[in-house]
């Protein structure tokens, strides 16, 4: 066909279009994908083909081309640019893609990459519906300098306009460096591959010159890092595979939008008590001090199987993750015995607290089971601002409207009582178990308190002090911490049985679907942050 051709006639210009559309989507070159599958990672195309439903790919801006002409840049301008965007479905609902293409330009981001970014986002904000970003990029395209910078300050404001309104989720498939971690800091949800992704905002060699400190990319900022001990991600992937299905699970407990009712799965429940309940009546160790697995708890509470955790490494004294009952989508909230005694401490607070947000945001009801010990103590919390950092939970559980049904198993000490979802800080619905102890602080630390002379006479008397004290201990905890004094005064609203749990919960969430809560009108609160 010759050029002349492909001007005037109509199969002329379809055959150019094929060819250009081609282009695009080849435009990386077998070399450079060659080199991207030896990581061990998927090109931008194979991603958001294994994220979304088989064949429901739309692509958007595919013949975006840079401007730039710096550094010989006008000899390459290859179709699409480092990102590639669109929609498609994830189990039949909609969602918006981007998709950062690191063999072309390493996947940086320039002006065009950025509007590409930008213009996703928007259609994804105005449809109201989930924006998943899959990033894997070698940051600011340096030869664009100031334009792309200024690009990515446009992201981070579009992040922080989403962010309560569309659920934003961050899969992290390479490098994401400097600045560019704020973007997916600023999501709900970030997901990391385990060896191939890496996020810092200084890497190890900047560091190296600045501190001294010598350190690999992989131990600075890879997955396990964030997963363990920044609490930056909240999924630490196997794989990529392992990612994109990660992203898929959570999708099916959330909402579209903020205005949109979160996705019901049809699920018949038994309203008796079951063979299955009965086993909670046996989870409470008799001795206070053995721990147990509350996931074991939550699982006997939730539809089976349908409890989905994240940030399981992180500050694991608490539980956080998505579940459902009858079917309908809800968030939980447990401290974990398991771990540090579920004592809470800074990483515990924060961790629950923008769960606890995130619900809210999002019209998820909130089950919160109680086995507090209270607060760790020691210089270390208190001088990294455990006040200052631990109000946060206070402030998210206050603020939130979504119904609130809060279950207290074992321990609710002091503080601790009050913030993981007391009734006096909002609750709807609040039960204990028998086993419940509520009081300001332990038997054993109260008893040193008030039995001061007691013990001191006794010691004196030649008596078994240890014997005394968890005598005196059991009585206080008898009278003082008894759940039946909190039910008397009205603090709960009942004392059920291990095995009626699953029952009250989900009579309890059919009683709050209607419920209706307004805060006062302001700008916004100023959450201690
Ligand atoms: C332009 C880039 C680039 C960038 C990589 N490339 N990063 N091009 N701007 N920021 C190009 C490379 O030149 C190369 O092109 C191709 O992408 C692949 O990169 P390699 O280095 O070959 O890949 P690899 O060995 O895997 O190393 C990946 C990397 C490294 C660790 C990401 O490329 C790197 O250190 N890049 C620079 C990272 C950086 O400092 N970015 C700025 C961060 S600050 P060819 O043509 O050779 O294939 C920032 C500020 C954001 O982003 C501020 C927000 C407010």
């Amino acid at each position: 066909m010759t050029a002349d051709d492909r001007l005037s006639t109509t199969a002329g210009k379809l055959a150019d279009l094929r060819e250009r559309y081609h282009e695009a989507v080849t435009a990386s070159g077998e070399a450079a994908i060659a080199k991207q599958h030896a990581k061990g990672k998927k090109t931008a195309r194979e991603r958001i083909d294994a994220l979304l439903d088989h064949g429901s790919f739309v692509e958007l801006d595919e013949f975006v081309r840079h401007r730039t002409h710096a550094f010989g840049m006008d000899r390459k301008r290859p179709y699409g640019d480092s990102v590639v965007t669109g929609t498609g479905t994830i189990h039949g609902r909609q969602v918006a893609v981007y998709a950062q293409d690191f063999t072309i330009f390493g996947g940086s981001l320039g002006e065009v990459a950025g509007e590409k970014i930008l213009k996703v986002m928007d259609l994804a904000l105005k449809t109201g519906v989930p924006i998943i970003g899959i990033l894997d990029s070698g940051g600011a395209r340096i030869q664009e300098g100031v334009v792309a910078l200024g690009k990515y300050g446009e992201i981070f404001r579009k992040n922080t306009a989403a962010s309560g309104v569309i659920p934003q989720i961050s899969i992290v498939c390479g490098p994401a460096a400097g600045g560019a971690v704020y973007s997916p800091a600023l999501t709900d949800f970030v997901i990391m591959v385990d060896k191939t992704s890496q996020m810092f905002v200084t890497g190890p060699d900047v560091i190296k010159t600045v501190t001294g400190e010598d350190v690999g990319m992989e131990e600075l900022g890879g997955a396990l890092t964030h997963n363990k001990t920044s609490g930056v991600s909240h999924y630490l992937a196997s794989d990529e595979d392992d990612a994109l299905d990660f992203a898929r699970t959570l999708l099916s407990y959330l909402p579209e939008n903020n205005l949109a009712e979160p996705p019901v799965y049809a699920n018949d429940v038994e309203l008796e008590i079951t063979d299955a309940d009965r086993k909670l009546n046996t989870v409470i160790p008799d001795s206070p001090n053995q721990p147990y697995d509350v996931k074991d708890v939550i699982e006997h509470v939730v539809d089976d199987g349908s409890f989905l955790e994240t940030q399981p490494l992180f500050a694991p004294n608490i539980v956080v993750g998505f579940a459902r009952v009858e079917g309908r989508p809800i968030g939980i909230i447990a401290n974990q015995p398991n771990a540090m005694a579920g004592t809470l401490n800074i990483d515990a607070g924060e961790k629950a607290a923008r769960f606890v947000r995130f619900c809210d945001a999002f019209s998820l009801p909130i089950l919160t089971l109680v086995d507090v010990p209270g607060y760790l103590p020691g210089t270390d919390q208190e001088w990294t601002g455990v006040i200052r950092r631990g109000a946060k939970l206070l402030y998210a559980y206050a603020e939130a409207t979504v119904p609130l049904v809060t279950v207290i198993t074992r321990k609710a000490y002091g503080g601790a009582y009050i913030v993981m979802g007391s009734k006096q800080l909002g609750a709807d619905l609040n039960f204990a178990w028998p086993t419940a102890e509520i009081a300001v602080m332990g038997g054993q630390g109260a008893v040193n308190i008030l039995y001061r002379t007691e013990l001191k006479d006794a010691e004196a008397a030649g008596e078994d002090i240890a014997a005394v004290r968890t005598r005196l201990a059991n009585e206080y905890t008898y009278n003082v911490a008894s759940p039946f004094l909190a039910a008397e005064r009205g603090e709960l609203d009942g004392i059920i049985e291990p095995a009626a749990t699953r029952v009250a919960v989900i009579k309890s969430l059919r009683a709050l679907r209607t419920k209706r809560a307004n805060l006062p009108p302001k700008k916004h609160g100023n959450i201690p942050l």
